[in-house]
């Protein structure tokens, strides 16, 4: 089994695997479009975390990692309930760099459930990511943690990386006025 990571699984899957490859999943994009109100913000002012949004010609690289058999009923239900907030699992083709491909399970958010956000402007993204704190942390802590996983894989996310310099830019303007 095969589970395809591409926003917090990157730099923490929480379950044990075999093996992990960088990956590709065509005819989707990752956006920060998915309310958190169990992780990085809670109910009534949630956080922004990613979510991946169907799109003919988009793709999106993270991290496919290989579980066992004998383990991957567990490491399923493990998912599910860490991903409870909104996200339900979809079966997928996977892209290696050296062109072959592998059937894999991944977890989107989409627009039917009832913590999603969908698209806002990156300034309203950016503020809302500033303010919010959950229970696994503050939401520019997942910001980061995923912009520079993906850096350190060598992934370039435009949407990711402007909303990074956006908040640095906010951070740096609010030291600056101090
Ligand atoms: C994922 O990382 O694959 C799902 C989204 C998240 O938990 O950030």
């Amino acid at each position: 089994m095969w589970i395809f990571g591409y926003g917090s699984l990157i730099w923490n899957p929480s379950f044990s695997y075999q093996d992990y490859r960088l990956a590709r999943l065509d005819n989707w994009v990752r956006r920060f479009w998915q309310g958190s109100t169990d992780h990085r913000g809670v109910p009534g002012y949630p956080g922004r975390v990613v979510t991946l949004i169907s799109e003919p010609a988009g793709h999106c690289w993270g991290v496919a990692y290989k579980c066992g058999e004998s383990g991957s009923q567990q490491v399923i239900e493990k998912l599910d309930y860490r991903e409870k907030g909104g996200y339900h699992r979809e079966s997928v083709t996977l892209n290696f760099i050296d062109g072959s491909t592998i059937e894999g399970l991944v977890y989107v958010a989409g627009p039917d459930n009832s913590d999603y956000l969908g698209p806002a402007s990156e300034a309203d993204i950016v503020t809302q990511i500033l303010s919010a704190q959950g229970p696994s942390g503050s939401n520019r802590d997942y910001l980061n943690k995923l912009a520079n996983s993906l850096r350190n894989l060598s992934v370039t996310d435009p949407h990711v990386f402007s909303i990074e310099t956006k908040v640095q830019s906010e951070i740096n303007a609010e030291i600056s006025i101090r």
